[in-house]
């Protein structure tokens, strides 16, 4: 199902889309016939991306090295989107990243550089490229997690910034409703990606549980793409996934975050780090 029926004359940006699930997304808005703006800080990997993009059968494939953290960054994208001045089809939030371990312990610029990207980055691009995305009868995917459904101690920060963004996209969706806007969050469980080794995840592998509920990312991504052309509200791969996320809703918050807090592994029984 194509989002918009002249897909050659509609731009699809895509941010992180230089590795894992981005990357999946963007190969997916290339099958399509989309011209693709690819976003991400590493300017190698985006030209190897580039030429995935190009050879999946994008007309036309642009990259922007930008840090979504910085003011710069999302005003660099706004102005190239301005640039190429095309509706968007669609505005796919993917940048993100993750920090694992005691929240005592975390770097005060690294954890708030997360909010910046897996937040701020979300809302500012998305008011500042809706008009484009309303023009092209399009859709607005934010990359969520299964994080967003319960509180994570060992991970406090990154859950509750993917609740934000889970909240801010189910709200968005309800205030566009009967405009043409489609908007869709999607929630994954564990990926294989960088995403583990950037967060400084140890032990995932280990536990019996994550790898029952992981999914690869073009799997992840084909799901999220086909949910956003039929405007679902929420993906979230995977059965486990699924029934965990209904689990939140049904257990009350303590028990719930109590679970997470075992699950995460990162705090010993005082809270300090596991090691
Ligand atoms: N993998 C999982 O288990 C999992 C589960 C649930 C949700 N998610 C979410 O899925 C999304 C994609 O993650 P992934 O698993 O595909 O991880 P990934 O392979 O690490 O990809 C992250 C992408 O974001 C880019 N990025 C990171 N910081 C950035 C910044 N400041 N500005 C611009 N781009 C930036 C990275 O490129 P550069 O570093 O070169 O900038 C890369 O292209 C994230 O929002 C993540 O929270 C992942």
């Amino acid at each position: 199902m194509a989002l918009t029926r002249d897909p050659a004359s509609s731009l699809v940006v895509v941010t992180g889309a230089s590795s894992g699930i981005g990357l999946e997304l963007a190969l997916l808005a290339a099958r399509d016939g989309h011209p693709v703006l690819l976003v991400a800080r590493g300017v190698a990997a985006l030209e190897e991306a580039a030429v995935a993009v190009r050879a999946a059968g994008s007309p036309g494939v642009h990259v922007l090295s930008a840090d979504l953290g910085s003011d710069a960054g999302i005003d660099a994208v706004v102005a190239r989107v301005e640039e190429l001045d095309l509706p968007v089809a669609a505005l796919v939030n993917n940048a993100g990243f993750g920090v694992w371990g005691p929240f005592a312990e975390q770097d005060p610029t690294r954890i708030a550089g997360m909010v910046d990207l897996n937040d701020r980055a979300v809302v500012l691009l998305s008011r500042h490229l809706l008009e484009r995305v309303r023009a092209a009868g399009g859709g607005i995917l934010t990359v969520a997690s299964t994080a967003a459904f319960q509180p994570g101690p060992g991970m406090a920060v990154y859950h509750a910034s993917k609740a934000f963004a889970l909240f801010f996209s189910v709200a968005l969706r309800e205030e566009l409703r009967g405009t043409g806007v489609r908007v869709t969050a999607l929630c994954p469980g564990p990926v294989p990606t960088k995403f583990a080794d950037t967060a400084g995840v140890e032990g995932l592998d280990d536990v019996f549980i994550a790898r029952l509920a992981s999914q690869p990312a073009d799997k992840v991504a084909r799901m999220a793409w086909e949910g956003l052309a039929k405007n679902t509200s929420v993906v979230t791969p995977g059965a486990l996934n699924k029934v965990s996320s209904m689990g939140a809703k049904v257990f009350p918050m303590k028990v719930v975050t109590r679970i997470a807090r075992g699950a995460l592994g990162a705090l010993d029984a005082t809270g300090a780090a596991k090691r």
